[in-house]
């Protein structure tokens, strides 16, 4: 979505800003020889990997004249600027400008940049422009446990991130909106919900819900059995939804 289109609304200005997080931005796969674009709230950050391997991010934006840096070109000393070939390294410091004899690290020549860390094939951000990270980036402990097949898609889609995570948590819309394929409008049991906060998580577990006769939970469970659910916002921006029916466990 863009702020030029007709009616809508940003979708950076509906979802509150959590800055002191981390988030993911690329697959490590995504980052490789040539500078990648990519945006958070809107703000246009460009990734680059170094000769030496490590992952940086800067504003998409060059300081000199606001020439865009994703179409600039990675060397040694860092990013190069395709327009008058000032160069960034990864903490924002102008390393190089062509044709100025002496210190080219003046604080108006810096550019802003984001800590980027990779992890479990995903490369992360601390959302704080110039800012240290607390912590490490979360971890998903079934990405290295051999009993799951992980699967990794990147997904286009218009809306919030709180919209788009609401959707993912909201159970109900199953049976009409996706009728049979998992749930069935009309196939009404009450169940019980309880739903538990802990310091970085909200979680709701579902209980009583026999195996739905859906087409998709007819193939993760062909034997049928009880189904346990559990949906998660994990703050600020992920959520999660695992289902384990009869004997198999499905996240
Ligand atoms: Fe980037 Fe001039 S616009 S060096």
């Amino acid at each position: 979505m863009t702020a030029s289109e007709p009616g809508l609304v940003p979708t950076a200005a509906l979802s509150p800003r959590v800055e002191r997080a981390w988030y993911v931005v690329a697959r490590c796969a995504d980052v490789g020889r040539a500078p990648v674009l990519r945006a958070l709230w809107g703000t246009p950050i460009v990734l680059w990997r170094a000769p030496d391997g490590a992952v940086h991010a800067v504003l998409d934006r060059c300081p000199h004249r606001n020439v865009p840096l994703h179409d600039g070109k990675i060397e040694p000393e860092g990013l190069r600027c395709r327009y008058h070939g000032w160069v960034f390294g990864g903490d924002g410091a102008c390393r190089h400008v062509p044709a100025l004899d002496g210190a080219s690290e003046a604080p108006a020549r810096r550019v802003p940049r984001w800590v980027a860390r990779e992890q479990q094939g995903f490369v992360w951000l601390w959302g704080e422009r110039d800012g240290e990270p607390v912590g490490s980036p979360p971890s998903f402990p079934e990405v290295d446990d051999p009993r799951y097949l992980t699967v990794i898609r990147p997904l286009r889609t218009r809306g919030s991130v709180h919209a788009v995570i609401e959707n993912a948590l909201d159970v109900p819309h199953t049976g009409f909106l996706h009728g049979g394929w998992f749930r069935k409008d009309g196939d009404r049991k009450p169940i019980r919900c309880v739903v538990e906060r802990f310091d970085d998580h909200v979680q709701a577990e579902y209980i009583g819900e026999s195996r739905p006769k859906g087409f998709v939970a007819r193939l993760l469970s062909p034997s049928g059995g009880e189904v346990r659910h559990f949906d998660r916002f994990r703050m600020p921006s992920m959520s999660e939804v695992e289902y384990a029916i009869g004997t198999e466990n499905h996240l």
